[in-house]
């Protein structure tokens, strides 16, 4: 009798084990199908429409080639991406695209990544001080500030010694490095015309710091305009304001607005931007801004992707450029993707031709 009831025990813990054995082996067929690499994005901000584009975009695309994405904003603020990143390394992340917020302040976070054995791609920023970061792509930054300042150049015909024209600038924050290239490219082209005289600056605002608008908020980048006008055009009128970008250039068209420019007797000045976002390309077509630089994310999503799978199966990414974006510890090699400008004379081969926008999408 013994023998038979420990015969049948044996026979239970039998099937009991094949059952265990079969249940971890469909859980491990399931996880292995569901359990692609993972892959952590971090973008700075759903406040602006670029971050949402480039987010959405490159979530499609790293899914399309299977991996599991993880896409986060961080709503600007720095200890959100900080904590969103951790998590994502907690998770396992292989990879994370990191559009950083304030690119000075990431280092502590990516080293924590490094040790876990997670590469790091800098997207559209560079992350600054850190050897954690593996590769940036971006768009050619010092391209993107010179098509700008060609762009004034060209309108008020300053290489035809046309002049003197009254001239501003609004840029971005100090804590994004692609402020410096921005800027930088467009005083290339600029700063010579300030020294002859042709392009006045009444404000005498003319260095980043004095024409930085923190955290690209279009509020700011009003408000100061606002007192410059107030301060120094009561008796003139603007010719040209050099925005760095889409946000900073609706701040400046509302403060111009507001002093009576838009009007058959006081036209609108040559107002630059970049992003080609949909308010922005509304108000190209409706002739209140003159320009923008369209920098197509979803070419720099398809570097990423390529960027990502390199990683992954642990290869060199591709890169067009091993000089430029020192962040302080080393040169981060780079891919710079091509800035056009847009104004009205293209946008619709640019965006709505090549599928960027519906036609729709700008009414
Ligand atoms: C990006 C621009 C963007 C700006 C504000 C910059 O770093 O390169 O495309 O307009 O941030 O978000």
């Amino acid at each position: 009798m013994r023998k038979i009831l420990a015969l049948i025990l044996v026979g239970v813990m039998l099937t009991a084990t094949l059952i265990m054995v079969g249940c971890g082996g469909a859980q491990s067929t399931t996880s292995s199908n569901e359990k692609s690499i993972k892959v952590g994005v971090s973008m700075p901000t759903k406040s602006l429409q670029r971050w949402n584009q480039d987010g959405s975009n490159m979530e499609a695309k790293l899914k399309e080639k299977g991996y599991q994405v993880d896409l986060q904003f961080a709503e600007n603020k720095v200890e959100t991406q900080v904590s969103q990143i951790e998590n994502m390394i907690t998770k396992g992340a292989k990879v994370i695209v990191v559009g950083a917020i304030d690119g000075s302040a990431l280092s502590s976070v990516l080293d924590e990544a490094k040790s876990a054995g997670c590469a790091i791609i800098a997207y559209d920023r560079l992350i600054m001080n850190t050897d954690a970061v593996n590769a940036y792509a971006t768009f050619d930054n010092f391209s993107v500030g010179k098509i700008q300042g060609q762009y004034i150049e060209e309108k008020l015909g300053l290489k035809e010694g046309k002049g003197p024209y009254n001239f501003e600038i609004a840029t971005g924050p100090l804590d994004d490095n692609n402020v410096v290239y921005f800027f930088n490219g467009a005083m290339e082209v600029l700063k010579p015309y300030i020294d002859k005289g042709q392009l006045v600056v009444k404000s005498g605002q003319v260095t980043r710091e004095q024409c930085a608008t923190p955290n690209w908020d279009e509020a700011k980048a009003q408000e100061r305009m606002d007192n410059i006008i107030t301060a120094s055009y009561t008796s003139n009128k603007i010719d040209a304001v050099l925005c760095s970008n889409d946000s900073t250039s609706l701040g400046v068209q509302s403060a111009l607005k507001s002093a009576g420019y838009g009007s058959a007797d006081k036209p609108m000045p040559i107002v630059t931007g970049q992003d080609a976002n949909i308010a922005n390309v509304k108000a190209i077509v409706s002739g209140q801004q003159a320009m923008s630089v369209f920098k197509d994310t979803r070419a720099l999503a398809d570097q990423v992707v390529k960027m990502v799978e390199a990683m992954v199966n642990k290869q060199e990414p591709e890169v067009n450029d091993t000089t430029t974006y020192n962040n302080g510890k080393k040169v981060i090699p780079s891919f710079l993707c091509k800035p056009q400008f847009v104004d009205k004379s293209n946008y619709k081969t640019l965006l709505i031709d090549s599928g960027y926008y519906k036609e729709s999408d700008l009414k």
